[in-house]
């Protein structure tokens, strides 16, 4: 197969110096991506701006901003069989970034966001016979709001986990399906993660090749 998988955070320039982010290092997004390669797909590999090594035999592509990620997700989406967006999109850009350094004027400032695209939820939309794997990062109602997004976005399978994920070896996540919680993992290593949703992939993709 060929599988899509986005890792890291995108950064949205206010200025030439300053962004908005998050702490996303990326580290899920590459366990995927390796653990897909390791079971014999070729692997696209789209990542904001992390310190990580580009996984062998996995072609990697740099961002920054969403609406990059979201430019090159779109030119590859045509030829992929699965995607596992692991990606911390920024859901919002400033909507005057400065090229030069802003100056400070002592003055309170507000600052003026506009909404960035929901890459995942486009790709939901020309879904198609591809399988969908997207990440809800929740703090309440977790499980609700983790359903609410699958469903929202077209998705097979959505992994919920909690912001304590980031830059962690080990994470806590239950996988849902559209039918409901099908994996509860506790204290897993990313590792472990990324190759049961590869697993997760193989089995649904030769389901519906079946029927
Ligand atoms: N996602 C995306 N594009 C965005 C925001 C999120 O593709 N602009 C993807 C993420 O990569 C993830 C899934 O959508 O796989 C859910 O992301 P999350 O940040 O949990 O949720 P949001 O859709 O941003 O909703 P909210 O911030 O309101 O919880």
């Amino acid at each position: 197969m060929k599988i899509l998988v986005t890792a890291g955070p995108t950064r949205e320039y206010l200025d030439a110096v300053r962004f908005l982010s998050s702490p996303s290092t990326g580290s899920m997004g590459f366990a995927c991506a390796r653990a897909a390669r390791r079971r014999g797909h070729r692997v696209i590999l789209i990542t904001g701006p992390v310190s990580l090594k580009p996984p062998k035999g996995v072609k990697t592509l740099t961002v920054e901003s969403a609406q990059e990620m979201y430019r090159k997700v779109k030119q590859v989406y045509p030829g992929i069989d699965a995607v596992l967006m692991a990606a911390a999109v920024a859901d919002y850009r400033p909507a005057h970034p400065i090229a030069e350094k802003s100056k400070k004027s002592g003055k309170d400032r507000s600052l003026r966001l506009l909404p960035n695209p929901d890459i995942l939820k486009e790709l939901g939309r020309r879904k198609g016979s591809r399988v969908l794997i997207g990440f809800a990062l929740e703090v309440q109602n977790a499980r609700r709001n983790a359903m609410a997004k699958l469903r929202a976005k077209n998705l097979d399978y959505i992994v919920l986990n909690s912001p304590s994920s980031f830059g962690a070896p080990r994470v806590s996540a239950i996988v849902f399906s559209r039918k409901g919680p099908v994996e509860n993992l506790r204290h897993v290593s990313k590792n472990d993660l990324a190759k049961k949703l590869v697993v997760l992939i193989e089995e649904t993709r030769t389901l519906s090749t079946r029927r």
